[in-house]
Formats: C-alpha cells, sequence, structure tokens
C-alpha cells in the first residue's frame, strides 16, 4: 500500500507534472480542472515538450553511441503509437526520420510535410495501391516483408522510373517479452522472413536494376526492458548481414523497435542513453569479432517517444464498493471512457495507474479498480490502485502513460465517441485531434435520411 495515494511517480508521469499549491495536477503549466474545463472528458492529454524531449534523447543517444564507433545511427519515429500531423512535425523538427505502415498513416505524414525521403514504409500485407502511392511520393525506404512484394515494388518503381531503396525483414528467432525474451529456431509468426527466404530474396532483388537492397531490418517485439533481446538478436542478424556482404555492400542494419516505458512505479525501464550505448557496443563486437564493417544502424521507437507524454483525464461518475468473498471489499471506480479510449487493459491486460487530479484526496488509501462506462466486465482502465477514500463522483482521475497506442486503437464501441486530444506546452493547450460529435457518428449510418433532430 502507498503511503501517499497522491503521489506522482516521476517515471510514469510527464517531467512537467506536479501538482499545485490547491493539489491541483498541472502538465506543462496547465490545471487538469483547466483543460477538463475547456475541452470536456474523457481527454487525452500530451505534453508537447515531453514527446520532443525523448525524440532528442533518442536521437542524441543513438548518434553519440554510434559516432563512438565510427558510424552514424538514424532514428525513425514508429508512427504507429500515435500519429497526427502535429506529433509528426514534433518529431521531424526534432530530427527523426517516421515509419509508417498503412496508406493513411502515409497520408498522414505527408500531410504534416514529412520530407517522404526521410519515411520507412512497413507492412505485412502492403497493397499495390499503398506501395505504388509510397514509391511515386518518393518514399526512402520500403521494408520488404514477403517474397511477393519484391516484383511489387519493382513495378512500381518502373513505373516512377526512380531506383526504389529496400529493407528486407528477416526474424532472429528472437522475441522478446516484457521482462525477459526467447529465443526460438523457428518464428510461428506473420511477419518478416527466415534467413533462409531472405537470402533468396536479397538475391533477387538485386537482380532488378529498379531496386537497391540497403540492408536488413529486425523487430523483435515492444515494451521491452533491457539490452539481452536486441543484443541476441543483433548478433544473429549479424551472421546473415555477413553471408550478404558477399554479394556486395550493405550499408544499413535496422534493429527495430520496442523499447519500454514504464506504466506504473514498478517498471524501471534503462535509460535511453545506457540502451543506445549497449546495442551500438554489442553491434560493434559483433562487426569486429567477424572481421566486417560496421553498418549506419538505425531504430524505430515509437512507445518511448509518446507514451510517457500522454494522460488522460476522465471524470468519475458512480462509486461502488463490492463485497469480495474473503470478506475484503473493492471500491469501482466508474469513468466516462473506457475500453473505447484506451483498449489495452483489455487487449493485453496491460497495467497502469491512476490519480485524483482535480484536488488531492485526504481519505486513507484504499484499493480500488477502475472502470470504463461501457457494456463489458472487462471495461477495466487501471486494475487495481490505491487512492484516496474519498474519490467522488464529480473528481477528476488521471491515468498517466497514455500517450502510445490509445487513441490509435481507439473505437466506437457502444457509439461512444473518441475523445479529443490536445497538446499542452508553456501554459497553453491546443486541440491537435479533434473529439468526435454525435453528429460524426451518425453520419456513417447510410440507413439515415436526415440528421435533423439528431444532436
Ligand atoms: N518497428 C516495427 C516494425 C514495429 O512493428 C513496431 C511496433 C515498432 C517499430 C514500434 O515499437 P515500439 O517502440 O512502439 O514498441 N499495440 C501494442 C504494440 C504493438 C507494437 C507493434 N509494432 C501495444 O499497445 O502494446
Amino acid at each position: 500500500m502507498p503511503e501517499d495515494p497522491n503521489a506522482l511517480a516521476p517515471s510514469v508521469w510527464p517531467s512537467s507534472a506536479h501538482r499545485d499549491d490547491d493539489g491541483v495536477l498541472t502538465i506543462a503549466g496547465m490545471s487538469a480542472t483547466a483543460l477538463a474545463g475547456a475541452h470536456g472528458t474523457p481527454l487525452l492529454v500530451l505534453d508537447e515538450d515531453e514527446v520532443r524531449a525523448r525524440a532528442r534523447a533518442f536521437r542524441d543517444s543513438f548518434t553519440t553511441a554510434a559516432a563512438g564507433h565510427e558510424t552514424s545511427a538514424r532514428v525513425y519515429y514508429a508512427g504507429k503509437a500515435f500519429l497526427s500531423t502535429a506529433i509528426a512535425r514534433w518529431v521531424t523538427e526534432e530530427g527523426l526520420g517516421v515509419d509508417v505502415c498503412s496508406r493513411g498513416e502515409l497520408e498522414v505524414a505527408l500531410a504534416a510535410g514529412v520530407d517522404p525521403s526521410n519515411m520507412g514504409f512497413h507492412g505485412n500485407n502492403k497493397s499495390v495501391n499503398e506501395i505504388e502511392r509510397a514509391v511515386q511520393v518518393g518514399i526512402g525506404t520500403i521494408i520488404v516483408d514477403s517474397a511477393i512484394e519484391i516484383e511489387r515494388i519493382a513495378a512500381a518503381a518502373e513505373r516512377a522510373d526512380v531506383v526504389q531503396r529496400v529493407l528486407v525483414r528477416v526474424n532472429s528467432g528472437v522475441h522478446a517479452e516484457t521482462h525477459d525474451f526467447l529465443a526460438t529456431a523457428h518464428e510461428d509468426q506473420k511477419f518478416g522472413m527466415t534467413f533462409t527466404d531472405a537470402e533468396i530474396a536479397v538475391a533477387r532483388i538485386r537482380e532488378l536494376p529498379a531496386l537497391q537492397f540497403i540492408g536488413l531490418h529486425c523487430h523483435i517485439g515492444s515494451q521491452i526492458f533491457g539490452v539481452a533481446g536486441f543484443r541476441e538478436s543483433a548478433s544473429r542478424v549479424l551472421e546473415l548481414h555477413q553471408k550478404l556482404l558477399a554479394g556486395g555492400d550493405i550499408p544499413l542494419l535496422n534493429l527495430g523497435g520496442g523499447f519500454g516505458i514504464a506504466y506504473t512505479s514498478v517498471d524501471d525501464p534503462t535509460p535511453i542513453e545506457q540502451l543506445a550505448a549497449q546495442i551500438v557496443t554489442a553491434v560493434a563486437d559483433g562487426c569486429a569479432s567477424r572481421g566486417i564493417p560496421m553498418p549506419q544502424l538505425a531504430f524505430e521507437p515509437g512507445r518511448a517517444i509518446v507514451g510517457t507524454a500522454g494522460v488522460t483525464l476522465y471524470e468519475v461518475g458512480t462509486t461502488k464498493d463490492v463485497r469480495l468473498g474473503s470478506g475484503a471489499s473493492r471500491l469501482y471506480v466508474s469513468v466516462d471512457g473506457g475500453m473505447s479510449d484506451n483498449p489495452r487493459a483489455a487487449l493485453y491486460g496491460a497495467q497502469y495507474s491512476a490519480r485524483l487530479a482535480s484536488r488531492a484526496g485526504s481519505g486513507e488509501p484504499v484499493l480500488t479498480r477502475v472502470v470504463g462506462m461501457h457494456c463489458e466486465s472487462g471495461d477495466i482502465v487501471v486494475d487495481h490502485e490505491y487512492l484516496p477514500a474519498d474519490i467522488a463522483p464529480g473528481d477528476l482521475l488521471a491515468v498517466p502513460a497514455t500517450g502510445a497506442y490509445c487513441a490509435p486503437l481507439s473505437s466506437n464501441y457502444n457509439h461512444v465517441p473518441r475523445p479529443p486530444v490536445v497538446a499542452v506546452s508553456g501554459g497553453r493547450s491546443r486541440v491537435i485531434v479533434r473529439g468526435e460529435s454525435i453528429d460524426d457518428l451518425l453520419a456513417r449510418d447510410a440507413g439515415i435520411r436526415t440528421n435533423e433532430g439528431a444532436r
């Protein structure tokens, strides 16, 4: 049980977050009450300076680590974690490229003005139309995920009269879990290629004048803590990289993303400076022991850039003491959102924390479960959290670490409109993604002849 159920654990909140003299949660100089007053709840609040600082930390850490081994490193923001034009601009202004994995993500990045040559295009099932569009706008790299794609990309490149740079995604057999990693001989999953298939793919790519093979790509998982999984994977991929050097230069090695963040105070991710130094050193050691040149490196963090910058504000609706079999009881705190704005607990059993935001509570810490307003018992936002016993309807509740994979995974379950996203910086807030209205929801229903009478 925490001593202070109002305390803000630094690892899970944006560094600007604190309680003001009245105990109100404040982010980037904006109080939770002012934010909710101006934009309503639920509300996803994104601390712009936190996103920028994390983007810079990734760029600087990998650049410095790579320079120490006479090479360079490029960091691409994995847009799937959360992409809007504002976010795309922030990360590119901080010197990152952008990775996209669908036509929609590509169009958002283009609409933001991201230079296509600073973009990578991913996906296990890129359509011919997507490939065509990506090649035509001049995408920097396409990450080949299957043999079938090779001819499709080559045909698109020929039509556009360009030479398209491609990477080949391989399965290293290393599958990283949050606190551990698993090394298997065969990966039974849809992404990437086995080493044998990748060798054949690279040989084919090298035959095609419209394509240029620039390196291997490997992504071992997400929410990874520590360096062991990256090290093991890099060592395996270098084996193939070395073999392929017999057929020509390979300037690049892309080791993907997956850097973990703290969702609760229990999580303890390695600082990025250390992680970057250790990963780059592992690659350098691998190259040295094989007697091969150190390639340029690329990385694709998503969650670690935006995750901790996001805080969701909800309003508490009902509270209910539920007696458990053991004689103990649990306080259920219902909020005005839930699995439609953050399905991660329902999907992955993800753990979050929560704090009273509109004031500091004065009651003893009590065990609570924060639940949403959806018609589903798995609609849990925070599975277990100690909150002040005086929490009451009308209070604002804040859930930190919701910047990544919440808005992108959000839905309209129960016809609940998706909340707005606001960026906060220097005591000001601005909407970067508009919230949906009931009219927006009704607009897609082709059975409605007129929207008269709808709000
Ligand atoms: N690169 C590739 C090829 C990826 O597939 C991913 C994530 C990333 C980079 C970025 O990984 P990150 O640094 O964000 O961990 N929806 C799940 C996460 C899915 C990750 C998919 N791929 C979640 O909410 O935890």
